[in-house]
């Protein structure tokens, strides 16, 4: 198998800050492993810890132990993030630009050519179907417009590997359904995914295998239909709401 995202005994601990409250452990020896052009969906309630693993992947915080790896290469070394792209959760953007400029300077960025920016921004803003609202500014732009900006500014470099924290969240079902196609393309043209959601449907329909974290420690994984049949579920979100241990409860 050929692993483009390796996690193996992942521990994080945040400080506990200067009113000396206990380190916050965000992820428990985590351990996950993602192949080579597959979609995986990265799930878990608010909290779980998945931006924090995304963190880790990114540079952004160091393990307190273990182990993290890009296409073979520690985190630890920052050519290990060459070939991905990534879209936070929460993304500020030069509100002032349009979407054709802050592309350039992600392109200035990575270092592509003249010619190679011009051709990339605009397979890209057909892509994320932006191209009538390319000359306006960012501030102009409704959330679904921003978040697939977003997604453009990720791919500028042509990534192999795609991190995405919550990429369709807070958008409209038509926008989810963009962005859902979006990820399918992608994997179409054999690149990998990594995604975070809490979008059960969503995960079902493209995911290829996912992942549930709860308080930081890796409940399940697998494929989606396995993890329903090993759970008694009818479907995904019933696996989750079983993993956080959901009762249902009486309306009076
Ligand atoms: N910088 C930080 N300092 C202290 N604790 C933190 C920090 N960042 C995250 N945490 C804590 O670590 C845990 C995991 O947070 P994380 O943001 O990774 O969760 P998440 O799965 O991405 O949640 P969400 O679905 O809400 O985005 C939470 O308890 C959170 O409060
Ligand atoms: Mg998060």
């Amino acid at each position: 198998m050929n692993e483009i995202l390796q996690v193996e005994n992942l521990r994080v601990e945040y400080p506990g800050g200067r009113l000396r409250q206990p380190a916050k452990i965000a992820l428990h020896g985590l351990n996950l492993q993602v192949t080579q052009g597959e979609v995986f969906g990265f799930l878990g309630p608010n909290g779980a810890g998945k931006t924090t693993t995304m963190n880790v992947l990114l540079g952004f915080i160091p393990p307190t132990s273990g182990s993290a790896a890009l296409f073979g290469i520690d985190v630890r070394q920052p050519i290990a993030r060459q070939r991905i792209g990534y879209l936070p959760e929460l993304t500020y953007y030069y509100k002032f630009l349009t979407a054709e400029e802050l592309l350039r300077f992600y392109a200035k960025l990575f270092g592509l050519s003249r010619a190679e920016t011009d051709l990339r921004i605009k397979k890209l803003m057909a892509l994320v179907e932006l191209e009538h609202a390319a000359s306006r500014p960012i501030k102009s732009y409704s959330k679904g417009m921003r978040q697939r900006v977003g997604l453009a500014q990720a791919l500028i470099n042509n990534p192999d590997l795609l991190i995405l924290d919550e990429p369709t969240s807070g958008l409209d079902p038509l926008g989810r359904m963009k962005v859902r196609e979006i990820i399918q393309r992608l994997k179409d043209e054999g690149k990998t995914v990594f995604f975070s959601s809490h979008e059960m449907g969503e995960v079902e329909t493209v995911c290829d295998h996912v992942a549930i974290l709860h308080q930081g420690e890796l409940k399940a994984a697998g494929v989606v239909a396995d993890l329903v049949t090993q759970y008694r579920a009818d479907n995904l979100e019933q696996v989750f709401l079983k993993i956080v241990g959901y009762q249902p409860q009486e309306v009076a």
